[in-house]
């Protein structure tokens, strides 16, 4: 079934904010568009690459602890995309739509409603050495390994990965991380399995 490299129709809608740090927001499960998560707080700019960026509280407790062991380990990390409103991915999808396409903007952008963003989970992280860039070559850069490597550790997987296209509906993403806690992360990661086999949902 290839139609989850497009738009394919949706399952369930999220319509409020639970709590629950497990929450499947994909292709097939998306969120009301005036669902606004519980919690959310700004990022503090000396770990963002812009001004006023949001997340989720505990994503962002999660963070801070990441952030500040990568700063010791000698890696510059930095939070480029948090929370999105349906408008906000809404400009996002139109913009990749004009500039590179179908085939690519549903590869690489959630429709409006059906992004993770939207959750205040998720996190495009970025480094200064890729000059703030989203780009594959991250995987390639010492940022990007470091998080490939570590990121369980401080509860985050990674959430697109590659080879999993068939299963995430999504080409592989190296700056995207999904906050679900530590347990849960490490079991993920330590697998190599994508949130949906996690959850019984692929
Ligand atoms: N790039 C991810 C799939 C999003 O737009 O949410
Ligand atoms: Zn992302």
């Amino acid at each position: 079934d290839r139609s989850i490299r497009g738009i394919p129709e949706l399952k369930d809608v999220l319509i409020y904010d639970d709590g629950d740090l497990l929450t499947l927001v994909n292709k097939y499960h998306g969120v009301a568009p005036d669902y606004e998560p519980g919690n959310l707080v700004e990022v503090d700019f000396t770990m963002a690459a812009w001004d006023d960026i949001k997340v989720k509280k505990e994503t962002y407790d999660a963070y801070k602890e990441m952030y500040e062991a990568a700063q010791q380990q000698g890696y510059d990390i930095c939070i480029c995309s948090g929370y999105r409103t349906y408008e906000y991915q809404q400009e996002l999808f139109e913009g990749n739509l004009a500039d590179h396409g179908e085939e690519y903007t549903y590869m690489f952008s959630a429709y409006p409603g059906r992004s993770e963003h939207h959750t205040g989970l998720a996190i495009d992280i970025t480094s200064p050495s890729m000059d703030w860039a989203l780009s594959q070559d991250f995987a390639d850069y010492p940022e990007g390994q470091w998080l490939d490597e570590h990121c369980q550790d401080y509860g985050f997987i990674l959430r697109y990965p590659k080879g999993k296209e068939d299963i995430t509906g999504y080409g592989y993403e190296p700056w995207h991380f999904r906050y679900v806690g530590k347990d849960v992360a490490k079991e993920i990661m330590s697998k190599g399995i994508t949130f949906e086999e996690y959850l019984g949902e692929a």
